[in-house]
């Protein structure tokens, strides 16, 4: 019931094209601090930049998955269409026990439709938990703040070179990385026209 759609898919760059990505990557991170990013304890290019899409060394990613965002937005959500754009991005770093805390793309003025993750690189552990929005109705009691009160989520395995596209508003985190873990997150927006 109610289920949330999301769409699991695979886009390849060549390896020009990931060497390029990784060198500006490596380059923004050497200026960054780990746990400085909110809800990361790894290190992420957004403490320096939102606008990881503007940088051609990303064209090859946002190229290959504008087509499904538009897809997944017409006929996996079903909306009407519209101009959807990236509008934000980052790039997190992660190894051994590194993790994202519980968080959704939207919040006041920041409102994502569209959220995404990208794995440059994936290792071992590290996955994506989707939280379900109905939680505290399966549950059927609110949360008492206990060690087993996590929301009750699904993990999504992935491998390198994966992608997820999901609504802006639902939460989600990921397991402790094991190894090396490159996510890019992009989040994009749409006016109807
Ligand atoms: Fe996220």
């Amino acid at each position: 019931m109610f289920d949330i759609p999301i769409k699991k898919g695979f886009i390849s760059g060549t390896p020009n094209e990931i060497h390029l990505t990784w060198d500006i990557l490596q380059d923004i991170w050497k200026s960054c601090d780990k746990g400085a990013w909110s809800g990361e304890t790894g290190v992420s290019t957004g403490q320096k930049t939102l606008d990881l899409h503007t940088y051609k060394e990303f064209d090859w990613i946002i190229s290959q998955m504008m087509p499904y965002v538009i897809e997944y937005w017409d006929n996996d959500l079903g909306y009407v269409p519209a101009d959807i754009r990236p509008v934000a991005s980052w790039a997190n770093y992660h190894t051994d026990g590194d993790y994202t805390q519980e968080h959704s793309h939207s919040a006041g003025i920041r409102q994502a439709h569209v959220a995404s993750v990208f794995y440059l690189k994936k290792g071992e552990g590290g996955d994506i938990e989707f939280c379900d929005p109905l939680d505290h109705i399966r549950r059927f009691t609110p949360l008492a703040r206990s060690v087993d009160d996590a929301i009750l989520s699904q993990s999504m395995p992935s491998l390198t070179s994966d992608f997820f596209l999901f609504p802006g508003w639902l939460r989600h985190r990921t397991q402790p990385a094991v190894g090396r873990r490159v996510s890019i997150s992009i989040n994009f927006n749409a006016n109807v026209i």
